[in-house]
């Protein structure tokens, strides 16, 4: 279970929020190891999660829009934290505002009190997470498979997060312009310079992916082997486009061009861009079948740890800073043998890790674990384990 200790750990010390979901006002003091935070059924022990992620990450990955998170009957809302890496402590601060005019909630961000493009938080203080949702992970479609490599990626790469947004912008615009050409109310001579975009952004995306995922191949397996399957993990990923796997850059441009430029008529009438990078999937194959048919319940769990062990143990490697991990509600279903193990390991390994339970976690917790108590969006340290 132990990833390879980098040269030190990012934590949050101290967490503030203001008016984010049902947290009126809160402060927080994590400990650098394991935290667990406690409560009945809605309460907010996933609210305060996901104020964190939404943090380090600069916008929350459950939320549809950012008026989401701002608390009921509130026009702003605050995440701040004061966070412990190897490099140097940085104070993070996203803010939230409600515009009166047009409704419309807005983000802005600070580092150590000065504003910053929300972009340069991402990575700052690297995270994974694990949610109840990703254990839907093996059989569910392909965007979360997709989200899953695109968030480290965008975490590790600032170029790479870069060509993320581009290209769903572009994306987007490109989908639009093509179902006016379809009702006859704009001209396609604009196509092209979207499409130019298009491949370049999408190209470097899938370049990046390709690499990720063998990057997280071995990662992946050393997990699933450590989590006690004997199963072998496989992770194929599936570019869309016509991107052959060992492709530069170049090769992939030209292969996603071609596409494009055969599909063009039934692009039109079907008013869609048709390959690219929002068509990728990522394979995960258990003993070289497919997980999607070929896993049991509890393979597909152990796949999914598995995968997030091996976003941790690349990030470790990569940034050489060890992640936060979140841990929303899904260690309840382990043993408390296995539980034990895996949390050993974590707190060994130097993780801080933040893990939401509606239960009592049975079973005994590494020493120097904090636990929590949340009731109606408050927040209570209990005691230390
Ligand atoms: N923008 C918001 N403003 C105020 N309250 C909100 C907002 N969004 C969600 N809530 C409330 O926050 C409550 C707590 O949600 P949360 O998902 O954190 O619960 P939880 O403690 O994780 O519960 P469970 O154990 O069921 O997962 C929800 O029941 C909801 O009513
Ligand atoms: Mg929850």
């Amino acid at each position: 279970m132990l990833p390879p200790v980098a040269e030190g750990a990012c934590s949050l010390e101290r967490l503030r929020i203001y008016a984010f979901r049902n947290y009126a006002e809160q402060s927080v003091e994590f400990g650098p190891g394991i935290n667990v935070v406690g409560g009945r059924n809605a309460q907010g022990k996933t609210n305060l999660l996901e104020a964190v992620a939404t943090l380090l990450l600069t916008r929350s990955p459950r939320a549809s829009t950012s008026a989401d998170v701002v608390a009921w009957g509130s026009d702003e809302a605050l995440v701040e934290a004061r966070v412990v890496r190897p490099a140097a402590d940085r104070t993070l601060a996203i803010r939230f505002r409600r515009d009166l005019g047009s409704g419309r909630v807005t983000r802005t961000a600070t580092v150590d009190g000065s504003p910053r493009p929300a972009r340069d938080l991402l990575g700052l203080c690297p995270v994974v997470l694990f949610w109840p949702e990703d254990l839907q992970l093996v059989k569910a479609g392909p965007d979360g498979r997709r989200r899953l490599l695109d968030v480290v990626l965008s975490q590790l790469d600032a170029r790479a997060a870069a060509d993320l947004l581009r290209y769903r912008h572009v994306l987007e615009q490109r989908n639009s312009l093509l179902r006016q050409i379809r009702a006859g109310s704009a001209s396609p001579a604009p196509l092209q310079g979207f499409t130019r975009e298009l491949v370049s952004s999408g190209s470097r995306i899938q370049v990046a992916r390709a690499a990720l995922v063998e990057a997280l191949i071995p990662h992946g397996r050393e997990a699933l082997a450590q989590i006690g399957g004997g199963e072998e993990l496989g992770l194929h990923y599936l570019p869309d486009g016509g991107m052959e796997r060992g492709d530069g850059l170049e090769a992939t441009e030209q292969a996603l061009a071609a596409t494009l430029r055969r599909r063009h008529e039934e692009e039109i009438a079907r008013g869609a861009t048709l390959a690219g990078p929002h068509r990728d999937d990522l394979e995960l194959l258990i003993d070289g079948r497919p997980a999607r048919s070929a896993a049991s319940q509890g393979q597909q769990r152990s796949i999914v740890l598995a995968l997030k062990l091996a976003e941790v143990r690349h990030i470790a490697a990569r940034a050489g800073v060890m992640p936060v991990l979140l841990l929303d509600d899904v260690l309840s279903e382990l043993d408390p043998g296995r539980r034990h193990d895996l949390l050993s390991g974590l707190a060994a390994a130097g993780l801080q890790t933040l893990i939401t339970s509606s239960e009592l976690l049975p079973g005994s917790l590494p020493p120097g674990t904090r636990r929590f108590e949340v009731a109606a969006g408050r927040v209570v340290a209990e005691a230390r384990a």
